[in-house]
């Protein structure tokens, strides 16, 4: 059992408590939260109780990232040159850069590269306060280096003093160069898709619904198939353009329909009739030199929204709190909006170890949340370039970074 004195964020709403809190943590759950002089009052002198002190540090939730692409192997940074030369995502691509480049990588890359290269990365993240991560698969665009994306992640979530993980398997990333696209649409359906689902790993599906990659068309056959195989769904959306994927994630209720940079007000209307999820990737408009997203008219219809990394190599973020800045310091979105988009929202559709919690610190839940350098909570998204986490307490273990 153990008692940290501070001030921090308890049920993410409107009574922000500046101070003076604390948290009584019994076999890894938070038991109580209460403020420090009753708790003094109720436990001083009790020999069960182990008292650890924050000084004062803010306590604010531990991070959840709602989109990552985790694990790949190789490097792209020379594609630089070409986007400084005009050349667009799609044209880089089609040169044999992107995705497909990194697919070639991957695939050669051994269970153990992956691992190492995944553990690495996992632990930047819980360095940056992320104590859950959504990881796709994506870099294989076959069976069996698919099956062996997902069965690496599978094996990271196992180790301890790691953010938890949860597998999305996203063979419709893009299109392999040894067969046609439509014979891929499906050897997705009837390959990929059923030896995915034999290995018992994937909680969701996922699909890059972009014109150039996936059509509204080839989404909804695959997502339907995966659907009906128990696979709850996400999609990639509007990233470049509008393509009807938002229609398409309305009526098929996905939980979550990402980048949606270009996606209409009224689209993202639809979506959240159907309790679809908006998810926005700020990291991923720095990297392409483009607009942040506007995050007004989501707010002013109350359209929920969460904010991820998008990690991928083209994308290298996992710092939720740089992520927080951008929205913040240059969206203008309010620190406290910012931190329910990262944790009590993205909660509502993530598959967190313990189905009851809801991403915030309250009784009852999992004692996992992050311990500030500072003692403002609104500090967690003001540090760029470096690491506003002093330690994490994860399920329970403290972990002073
Ligand atoms: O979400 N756009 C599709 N997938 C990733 C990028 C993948 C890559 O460039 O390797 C994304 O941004
Ligand atoms: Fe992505």
């Amino acid at each position: 059992m153990k008692n940290s004195l501070t001030s921090f964020v308890p049920e993410l709403e409107n009574n922000i408590h500046s101070s003076g809190m604390a948290i009584i943590e019994k076999s890894n759950k938070i038991e109580l939260v209460k403020e420090s002089e009753e708790i003094m009052e109720e436990f001083s002198g009790n020999s069960d109780v182990e008292f650890f002190d924050v000084q004062n540090r803010a306590i604010v939730p531990g991070f959840i990232d709602t989109h990552t692409h985790l694990l790949w192997s190789g490097d792209r940074s020379n594609e630089i040159r070409h986007r400084l030369e005009g050349k667009s995502y799609a044209e880089i691509e089609n040169m044999g850069g992107g995705i497909t480049h990194t697919t070639f990588e991957t695939r050669k890359a051994t269970t153990d590269d992956l691992n190492e290269l995944g553990y690495v990365r996992l632990r930047n993240a819980l360095s940056h306060g992320t104590t859950h991560i959504e990881a796709k698969s994506g870099y294989g665009l076959d069976c069996e280096t698919e099956l062996k994306l997902l069965q690496c992640a599978d094996m990271l979530s196992k180790q301890s003093h790691l953010p938890t993980i949860e597998h999305t398997w996203l063979g419709a990333h893009s299109f392999p160069k040894e067969m046609s696209k439509n014979e891929y649409v499906e050897h997705l359906v009837h390959e990929q898709l059923p030896a995915v689902i034999e290995q018992g790993i994937a909680h969701s599906a996922d699909v890059f619904c972009e014109p150039g990659w996936f059509s509204v068309e080839q989404s909804e056959d695959i997502l339907r198939a995966a659907k009906s195989q128990g696979l709850r769904l996400r999609m990639h959306i509007d990233e470049f353009q509008i393509s009807g994927g938002a229609e398409l994630a309305a009526d098929l209720n996905v939980d979550t329909a990402d980048h949606a940079y270009h996606t209409p007000l009224d689209s993202r209307m639809l979506m959240k009739q159907a309790s679809v999820n908006t998810g926005f990737l700020p990291a991923a408009p720095y990297v392409l030199g483009q607009d942040f997203h506007d995050y007004s008219e989501s707010i002013e219809h109350e359209i929920p929204f969460t904010l991820a990394t998008d990690f991928n190599p083209n994308c290298q973020f996992l710092s939720i709190p740089m992520i927080g800045s951008f929205a913040v310091q240059r969206s203008k979105l309010h620190p406290l909006q910012g931190l329910k988009c990262v944790t009590t929202q993205a909660a509502k559709f993530s598959k967190l170890p313990r189905e009851l919690d809801d991403g915030s610190i309250r009784e009852g839940n999992t004692a996992t949340f992050n311990i500030l350098h500072s003692s403002n909570w609104e500090n967690w998204c003001q540090t760029p370039g470096t690491s506003p986490i002093h330690s994490t307490c994860l399920n329970g273990n403290h972990i002073i970074h």
